[in-house]
């Protein structure tokens, strides 16, 4: 009842030219409106092409993906941008900041795509930016920021559009022990505001933050 995402049954199978790779074998999750779910799992157990799933990136092999209530794989692909761009909010583990842009124009960036006004687009990102305790850094180019200071900007470009859910994958993989604690504290902090999370990592920390944690093995998802 009310689940934001339910994924039934997935499967995602890579097939190559010698061999095929079954990663995902089967597949079930059910995420409600502010769960903060943590996917723990090795390098190579398949985090990523899970979360690309959900994120409606990549199809899977077999079974069904709803999001919002919306079947994901039966959308063509510029059906399913316009979803993405309004319903999901992506944090990856390399900040994909633009570097020939300010902090407030990347932040703004999926505003405008979404044919928000450049001046209100601009304001909410510096609002965004105050929130994150980054109020004085709008003007500056990525490489002029810390590697904690790019991930909050990239956490504040995932929330313009006020997404329905936060997809994070290695959101903290380059960071440091300190920046690490305190970028897991905004994630803490977003799921205390009511937002929706998942984050995929390989590192343990995320059973001291998240609410629902499962271990991705052998292709399934196991609670934790
Ligand atoms: N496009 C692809 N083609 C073939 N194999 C892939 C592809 N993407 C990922 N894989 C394989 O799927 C497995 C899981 O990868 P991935 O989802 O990136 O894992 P993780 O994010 O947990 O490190 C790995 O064995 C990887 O080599
Ligand atoms: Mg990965």
């Amino acid at each position: 009842m009310n689940n934001i995402l339910e994924l039934m049954s997935v499967a995602k199978t890579y097939f190559l030219q010698s061999e095929t790779i079954e990663v995902l074998k089967n597949i079930n999750l059910s995420v409600k409106q502010g769960d903060f779910v943590g996917i723990f799992g090795p390098s190579g157990s398949g985090k990523s092409t899970l979360l690309n799933i959900i994120g409606s990136l990549d199809a899977p092999t077999s079974g069904r993906v709803l999001l919002d209530g919306i079947e994901l794989f039966t959308h063509r692909d510029a059906e399913l941008s316009l979803i993405r761009n309004s319903k999901i909010g992506f944090v990856f583990q390399f900040h994909h900041l633009l570097p020939e842009f300010t902090c407030v124009e990347n932040i703004a960036l999926p505003a405008l795509v979404r044919g928000t006004s450049p001046g209100r687009a601009h304001e909410r990102a510096q609002e965004l930016l105050d929130r994150f305790g980054m109020s004085d850094k709008g003007g500056r180019l990525p490489e002029q920021l810390s590697g904690g200071e790019k991930q909050r900007v990239a956490i504040a470009r995932a929330l313009i559009n006020d997404p329905r859910i936060i997809l994070a994958d290695e959101p903290t993989g380059n960071l440091d022990y300190e920046n690490t604690a305190k970028l897991l504290e905004v994630f803490v902090h977003l799921k205390s505001e009511g937002h929706t999370i998942i984050l995929v990592t390989h590192s343990l920390d995320i059973e001291q933050v998240a609410t629902n944690v499962y271990n991705l093995k052998d292709g399934a998802l196991d609670v934790m």
